[in-house]
């Protein structure tokens, strides 16, 4: 019988990987506590309708969606800004405003499978709700800028950009909201000529390639440009000064932004204001976006909530930390072998393990049944520190011989200091 492989688009993690991913989660939550974000847990498994209702065409067609044995439609979360506007329309209901949730865990996406992009990927994700101040906005970006240089990372550009400013253009024109969800999705997948020929207006169509073509010297210069562009377009113009407001907030406090993209998108629709993607010069993905979204609560039945949040993509910044050869800066665990040279110690070996274990060393105890000198070269081979061998004759003594595994030293250590020699 021929072996089973994951699925295509599924990975298995394995442990080196796996270190990585886990200390890029820790740095996800650490930067949340420094935010003031409450950690929440919500289900993998979601209605569809819920999943379906705001995210966009894009999404949509990229869900695992499935009828679970009670009949319902359901799906797997592609992502997990609807599951938390679905918490602040129940539980989290009469929370006094604002509030801010930190998220993580593996989100689905019927994506097509490259390098950076997976069905089956990793997002740490902060929504900061019951806002629309522009301080609001500043605070996520800085978020997100703050998690990227925890991480070590260096080199990366935060994209700025605002999606009240088509829209605004648009609305005016009197484009509905199909056809613009329609637009902004070409526009962000870069086919700006497919977008334009969706545009009925003539003069619609030339300002929004005078923003496609806009090309500022220094993101404030972009603004200042951009203003000039849709100054007949009174929501666009109020757009472009709050876009104005965040950038001058985000830079004043030392986050640099890199550029702003008068004519970008992102592949959600529930977007309303502030968008951002950022990226680093080897990888042409994004590592994570976001933006502003004032009325997906409100389309969930619940109070109008103004929300900004964003989601970082985990493994592609834990493949960025890959690609800039990034140390992990994680305190080296010391790690034992403890082996018996015979079978009648084994249970003095157990009981010098737990001892060591109590004292937080962690402990690779001789399963295998093998001779000394093979199981000491399997302990090589791991990359343990010590080897800890008992044997009945030290034992006599209260004593263990002690392998230090890089130098090839060894020595006798009474098992009453066994613990502080290995940890010093
Ligand atoms: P998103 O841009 O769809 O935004 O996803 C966020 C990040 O997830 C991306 O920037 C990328 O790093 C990562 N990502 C997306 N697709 C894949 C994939 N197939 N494989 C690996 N990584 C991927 C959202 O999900 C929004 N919910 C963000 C947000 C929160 N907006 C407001 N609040």
């Amino acid at each position: 019988m021929s072996t089973f492989q994951p699925v295509r688009g599924m990975r298995d993690i394995l442990a080196e990987d796996a270190q990585v991913l886990n200390y890029v989660i820790a740095k996800a939550r650490e930067t949340a506590g420094l935010y003031g974000f409450k950690e929440v847990i919500t289900p993998v498994v979601e209605p569809f309708e819920l999943l379906s209702l705001k995210s966009g065409d894009e999404i949509r067609q990229r869900m695992f969606i499935f009828d679970d044995l009670g009949g319902r439609k359901v799906s797997l979360r592609p992502e997990f800004t609807a599951s938390i506007a679905r918490l602040v329309t129940t539980a989290l209901r009469n929370e006094p405003k604002p509030f801010r949730v930190f998220s993580v865990g593996s989100v689905y996406r019927y994506d097509e499978p490259q390098r950076g992009r997976y069905r089956e990927f990793w997002q740490a994700n902060f929504e900061l709700m019951g806002s629309s101040n522009p301080e609001a906005d500043a605070e996520i970006i800085l978020l997100a800028n703050s998690l990227l240089k925890t991480a070590g990372l260096e080199g990366y550009a935060i994209k700025l950009g605002h999606v009240g400013v088509l829209k605004g253009i648009m609305s005016q024109e009197g484009i509905d909201d199909k056809t613009q969800n329609a637009i902004l999705q070409k526009m962000d997948k870069k086919e700006y000529e497919a977008a334009l020929a969706l545009v009925a207006s003539e003069k619609c169509r030339n300002v929004i390639h005078g923003l496609i073509e806009l090309n500022g010297t220094s993101p404030f210069d972009t603004v200042q440009k951009m203003q000039k562009q849709v100054q007949d377009y009174e929501k666009a113009t109020a757009s472009v000064e709050n876009l104005a407001a965040i950038l001058k907030l985000v830079v004043e406090s030392e986050c640099e932004i890199q550029a702003v993209d008068p004519a970008f998108a992102r592949g959600l629709e529930y977007y309303t204001g502030m968008i951002f993607e950022l990226y680093v010069p080897q990888l042409e993905i994004a590592l994570g976006g976001g933006g502003r979204y004032d009325r997906l609560i409100e389309a969930f039945g619940g109070e109008p909530t103004p929300a900004v949040g964003m989601a970082a993509g985990l493994d592609r910044i834990a493949l960025a930390m890959q690609v800039q050869e990034i140390q992990l800066k994680t305190p080296q665990q010391k790690r034992v072998a403890v082996i018996s040279i015979k079978d009648e110690q084994k249970g003095e070996a157990l009981k010098i393990a737990q001892m060591l274990r109590h004292s937080g060393i962690w402990v690779e105890f001789e399963v295998m049944g093998r001779k000394m000198t093979k199981a000491l070269e399997d302990a090589d081979k791991r990359r343990v520190h010590y080897a800890v061998i008992i044997g009945e004759r030290e034992l006599k003594e209260s004593k263990v011989v002690v392998k230090d595994l890089a130098k090839r030293t060894q020595t006798q250590v009474e098992i009453a200091r066994l613990a502080e020699k290995i940890k010093s």
